[in-house]
């Protein structure tokens, strides 16, 4: 591993600010993507072993089965199971099925893990429908913020070998035409701090995935989109991801939004490969005046425009 890889790694997962969970360690380890004993995916064992095993006092399993032999049949519902201020991670693991739901993981709630089957990321998936111009009861606008399928608000999450869906293209009901008026919708939303994600597949048009703040680990990451489909103001390292466009003409990939000299936030490329469809995609567009997204040792279609960056039409942003 390149030296100045691990040295962005380790300052990704060890460094920033701690103090909000003192309880388990200030860190991800491989573990926590995996369940103990699945080798014979016998999902029952393992949940009951994580119950009285020797990890109990260390990690907790709840499985969720659409077809009701889990601890709950909805990822939301297994969410709520975990007790506020939680201190022990928790593997939800998520047994293969498409689970039509908005699911939010509070703040309340760190150390949680999604987990699907690392090799099928494709047939575990998480999917929902709203759009940037859909209405609450009340009347108001959702926006885009609010779209997302999956909101991820606490610390230390992970995810392995699911999918994370806007509708739009991938099942059998469009719901929406992308590109149409207020059509944006996010799939992801992640705000907590120290998030891994290995492998996931991230898939929408516009906006797909909002990283939004905090530091992110994104490994051999799938994500789909057409306009500005990473976007937001995290300090994120995408290492070995699909970037894949889906945009007919034009569109853009990153769209960071660091405001001020004095953040450290950005987006890192890292031996990523950028495929798809599309005639003048753009690397990046400056959404705030201090906007940072680096594309190092990646493989790039030729799909960009030759510009490859965006000011947003705000010149002083060409710095
Ligand atoms: C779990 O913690 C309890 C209480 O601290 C302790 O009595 C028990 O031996 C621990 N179990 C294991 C498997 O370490
Ligand atoms: C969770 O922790 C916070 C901060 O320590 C505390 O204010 C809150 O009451 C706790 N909530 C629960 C449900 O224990
Ligand atoms: C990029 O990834 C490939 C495949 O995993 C690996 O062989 C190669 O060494 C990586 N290159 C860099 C610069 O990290
Ligand atoms: C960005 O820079 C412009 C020009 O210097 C300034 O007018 C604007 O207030 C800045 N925006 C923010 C959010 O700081």
């Amino acid at each position: 591993m390149d030296v100045r890889i691990m040295v962005a790694f380790f300052l990704l997962i060890y460094g920033g600010d701690v103090n909000r969970v003192k309880s388990l360690g200030r860190y991800i380890t491989w573990n926590d993507f995996k369940l103990q004993q699945d080798k014979d995916h016998d999902y029952k064992k393992i949940a009951e072993s994580s119950r009285n095993g020797d990890d109990a006092n260390e990690s907790r399993v709840i499985v969720v089965d659409q077809k009701g032999s889990g601890d709950s049949t909805t990822v939301q519902a297994a969410v709520d199971m975990v007790p506020f201020n939680n201190s022990i991670r928790v593997k939800i693991y998520i047994l293969p099925a498409v689970y039509r739901e908005k699911v939010l993981v509070p703040a309340s709630k760190p150390y949680i893990s999604f987990i699907g089957d690392p090799n099928h990321a494709s047939e575990t998936v998480i999917s929902w429908n709203d759009k940037a111009s859909d209405r609450y009861k009340d009347g108001s606008e959702l926006g885009t913020y609010r779209t997302a399928s999956v909101a991820v608000e606490s610390d230390y999450f992970c995810a392995s070998g699911i999918t994370i869906e806007v509708l739009y293209f991938t099942r059998n009901t469009v719901v929406a035409v992308p590109g149409g008026y207020k059509m944006q919708a996010v799939a992801l939303r992640i705000a907590g701090n120290k998030a891994v994600l290995y492998p996931v597949r991230i898939l929408g048009t516009q906006d797909t995935l909002l990283d939004d703040t905090g530091s992110h680990y994104f490994y051999q990451c799938y994500i789909q989109g057409s306009g500005d489909f990473i976007f937001g103001n995290a300090r994120s390292l995408y290492k070995e991801c699909s970037l894949h466009s889906v945009a007919d003409k034009y569109g853009a990939i990153a769209a960071h939004h660091r405001n001020s000299e004095e953040e450290d936030t950005g987006f890192s490329f890292v031996n990523c490969s950028v495929t798809g469809s599309g005639l003048a995609i753009l690397l990046g567009r400056a959404w705030g005046n201090y906007s940072r997204a680096v594309y190092s040792y990646c493989a790039i279609d030729i799909i960009i425009d030759p510009s490859g960056w965006s000011d947003w039409n705000q010149p002083w942003r060409q710095r």
